[in-house]
């Protein structure tokens, strides 16, 4: 394993952008260049990310990268289920019922999103033009979508979150944007037949990633964040 992962590091050089730039740079990015990642990067990205605590060190993501036709044969099959209405049958279904200030954050990261995209409020066709976007997984070049066995349970899917977030921060640094996708998880058994998963693997999200096409207005949306006070407790006694 060691050996393995020494060549990986070899072939590519890495990047020197530091922890906290990354951080601050990555955004959700809802648009990308026609351009493949070179598979050497992809293999040091993914050896990153690979690095993330996990509960007992259990390692529990499961992950599965779309390229090329496989991609574009899922693009396929998601927008066809979407636009004809077919029912989503997520493992793990999303319970987006905010309320109080967690709706309010949810209302104006959906006005950031819209108002870049020319979205009015009542724009029907806008918005559904907005959410087909996701199934078109933005024009990314790759998708990846991130499992795990559902025995785990809430606690160890923490972990797989981790891993997702060491992922997108190690793409920034290597010149690539990404928009972790909870959308992915619509049709799971769509990705368990495009990757053959037999191990009863379920699927948590999607991440899609590649270059940033800069001229596309929804990559001009930025979200804001509280001040720390908002959630955030020092004591000592
Ligand atoms: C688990 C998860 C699922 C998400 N699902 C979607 C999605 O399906 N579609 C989308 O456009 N953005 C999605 N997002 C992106 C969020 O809207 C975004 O992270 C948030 O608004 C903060 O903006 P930023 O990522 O640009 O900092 C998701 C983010 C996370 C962490």
């Amino acid at each position: 394993m060691k050996d393995e992962q020494e060549a990986v590091k070899s072939r590519v050089a890495d990047p020197d952008m530091g922890l906290i730039d990354s951080i601050y740079a990555r955004h959700s990015v809802r648009g990308y260049l026609d351009k493949e990642v070179p598979q050497e990067v992809m293999n040091r990205i993914f050896e990153i990310a690979q690095q993330s605590p996990s509960n007992c060190n259990v390692q529990p993501w499961k992950v599965y990268v779309a390229s090329g036709e496989l991609k574009d044969r899922l693009r396929k099959q998601m927008i066809e289920a979407t636009v004809g209405g077919v029912t989503p049958n997520p493992d793990y279904p999303y319970r987006g019922n905010f309320a109080d200030e967690y709706r309010t954050r949810q209302v104006e990261c959906a006005v950031a999103l819209y108002s870049k995209m020319g979205i009015g409020r009542d724009d029907k066709e806008g918005r559904m033009r907005a959410v087909l976007r996701n199934f078109e997984f933005f024009d990314a070049p790759h998708i990846v979508f991130l499992g795990m066995h559902p025995d785990f349970g809430t606690t160890v899917a923490i972990d797989v979150g981790m891993f997702a977030q060491s992922l997108m921060l190690s793409m920034v640094a290597f010149g690539l944007h990404s928009c972790p996708m909870g959308t992915m998880r619509n049709y799971p058994d769509m990705v368990r037949e495009a990757f053959e998963i037999e191990d009863g693997t379920k699927i948590l999200f999607g991440i899609s990633f590649g270059y940033e096409d800069p001229t596309v207005d929804a990559n001009e949306t930025r979200t804001t964040r509280d001040g720390i006070s908002a959630n955030t407790v020092f004591r000592s006694n």
